[in-house]
């Protein structure tokens, strides 16, 4: 089999390097947070996979079923030649997109872009594989730094699913809608999944599963620092919080600490002390409403051309172009 084209916009020294920075920033801030990427090594993935299968944690079944009932109308309304995947996350439904595609016939060129190469790769060979005669264009990079020089053909939608715009705070989302406005052309397509506010408790729900599988999620992040950057923390002295902030309507996992915590982190140079009971913030999970939604994309030189939601109202599949 042909291997697949990766376009290189980041190496594994850039991303360390950013990482890094920014691990210092937040270690050092007050209050303390780190990037949720530290969340997905090869352990992290697998336990997302595994969180995507609670029964508490709805987001992805609900944004498949809406996938499931709207990648024909998807095809039919875009007419897109390209699919372009942000975070090229679940192949399941990046699988149902591209059928759709296929199947209405005018799909030539899959575009998944991620920051890790070996993810990206194996992704690539196995949609070669499924769809023989499709052009699979990988690009390696940070979809909130590397959009520049956007593979494909028009028109191109570009999907960004799993409500993983929720990680962003609302000016980093200004800055990223714009960006993707900025390599698009008139007339080409935004697919975005957005989870929905909604009943805090369910929401709490989805991010402190009863069986702990959030939690080892969220500590996990203490083990990739320790690996990547010599860190010492003991993810035993972390415990599990996530909590509804009402004002922002997001999501925030944090990670408290249950004793006084003294931390090394060698590779930054840098000692960390937690006072007991303080916290260290690993994630925000934004959630949304249309209204939010629409001004957002609107700001950006986007208009909202279809919303979608599953049955149960809980999750928003927007389909967005591109206007002059
Ligand atoms: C992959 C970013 C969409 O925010 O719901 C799941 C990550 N965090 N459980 C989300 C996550 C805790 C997830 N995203």
């Amino acid at each position: 089999m042909t291997e697949p084209v990766l376009d290189v916009h980041l190496t594994p020294e850039d991303a360390a390097v950013a990482l890094r920075a920014e691990a210092r920033a937040g270690l050092t801030a007050r209050p303390k947070w780190v990037s949720p990427k530290w969340f997905y090594d090869a352990v992290g993935s697998d336990l997302f996979e595994e969180i995507t299968r609670l029964p508490e944690y709805y987001p992805t079944r609900a944004e498949r079923e809406i996938l499931v009932a709207r990648a024909a109308e998807i095809a039919a309304l875009t007419d897109a030649r390209a699919l372009v995947e942000l975070g090229s996350g679940s192949s399941e439904k990046t699988r149902l997109l591209l059928s759709a595609l296929r199947n209405h016939g005018t799909l030539t060129e899959f575009v998944p872009l991620d920051v890790s190469p070996s993810a990206l790769t194996e992704a690539a060979k196995a949609i070669m594989a499924d769809y023989p005669g499709l052009r699979v264009h990988g690009v390696v990079g940070d979809f909130t730094e590397h959009l520049g020089l956007l593979p494909g053909s028009p028109p191109r939608v570009v999907a960004f699913l799993g409500g993983t715009i929720g990680n962003l705070i609302p000016e980093e989302r200004d800055k990223f809608f714009s960006s993707v406005r900025e390599v698009l052309s008139t007339g080409e397509w935004l697919l975005l999944g957005t989870d929905l506010v909604k009943d805090p408790e369910v929401l709490v729900r989805a991010y402190d599963d009863a069986q702990g599988v959030t939690a080892e999620f969220n500590r996990n992040v203490l083990r990739v620092m320790n690996r990547e950057l010599d860190a010492d923390f003991d993810p035993d002295d972390f415990a599990h919080v996530a909590l509804w902030n009402a004002e922002e309507e997001w999501i925030e996992m944090r990670l408290r600490a249950v004793r006084p915590v003294k931390a090394h982190v060698a590779a930054l140079d840098l000692d960390v002390e937690f006072a007991e009971g303080e916290e260290l913030r690993t994630e925000v999970s934004a959630k949304f409403r249309r209204e939010g939604v629409e001004r957002e994309l609107t700001a950006a030189g986007f208009t909202l051309h279809r919303w979608w939601t599953d049955s149960e109202g809980r999750f928003a599949l927007s389909l967005a172009r591109a206007i002059p």
